[in-house]
């Protein structure tokens, strides 16, 4: 079963379109969504906003489906100068920019402990399997590279260009550092496939409205190709 985690309605819903054979089951705080995607079984869930949010989904539908793999599929902001507002980012692998215990103990910045690590990575092979299906979608840009995750919507280029000097990321949003950290504990497969929606600077605000939907739609797009694809 593949396990699909989004943020926000307007991310799931892209997804919902392309399932079939739908049905929904509540359980804790969760609506999951149950159907197919290109003859795989899926579940489908809203998360909410946030690692707190991403982190109880992740583990809650850990423990009543187990999931082969979850995906995190949604929006980010773009870091990278050559990516644009519509062009799709794969993680190779996760961070999460606001965690920091180095004022108290000899730990770097993002460095989680417990795990002992500030990045998380993507299955390899699942990433390369994303990208090679996605490079012949007309008209969507690919890229592969960090991304950071913080409780944080930035609209601030200083901070923008600090999360590319500190954790060399390529994209920013709020959930996938957290779900990663889940599934590497509970040893399930992760992979994340992002849409840009904004450039994480002072536009980023009325970016993100404007460009949400049709962003969301390029990532659910890249979601299908995947799932053809295995
Ligand atoms: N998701 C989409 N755009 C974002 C941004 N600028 N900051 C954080 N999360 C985002």
């Amino acid at each position: 079963m593949i396990g699909i985690i989004c943020a926000m309605a307007q991310e799931l819903d892209k997804v919902l379109e392309l399932m079939t054979n739908k049905s929904e089951e509540e359980f804790t705080s969760f609506n999951f969504v149950i159907g197919n995607l290109n003859n795989h079984k899926c579940v489908a869930v809203l998360s909410g906003i946030g690692k707190v949010n991403a982190a109880i989904c992740t583990q809650t539908l850990i423990i009543k489906y187990q999931p082969d793999i979850i995906l995190n599929i949604g929006v980010a902001g773009g870091i990278d100068d050559n990516i644009n507002i519509g062009d799709i980012v794969v993680a190779e692998s996760v961070v999460q920019h606001d965690f920091d215990i180095s004022a108290f103990v000899n730990r770097k910045k993002g460095e989680i402990p417990g795990i002992d690590k500030i990045k998380i990575t993507c299955i390899p092979c699942i990433v390369q399997k994303i990208l090679t299906t996605s490079r012949n979608i007309k008209g969507v840009k690919i890229h592969k590279g960090i991304i950071a995750s913080g409780d944080q919507f930035i609209n601030c280029s200083n901070k923008l260009l600090q999360l590319k000097n500190e954790f060399d990321a390529v994209a920013c949003e709020m959930e996938a550092g957290s779900i990663g950290q889940v599934c590497y504990v509970n040893k399930v497969n992760f992979g994340v496939i992002r849409s840009i929606s904004d450039n994480a600077n002072s536009d980023a605000k009325i970016d993100f409205y404007e460009f949400i939907e049709n962003a969301s739609k390029n990532a659910a797009r890249i979601l299908y190709n995947f799932t053809q694809s295995i």
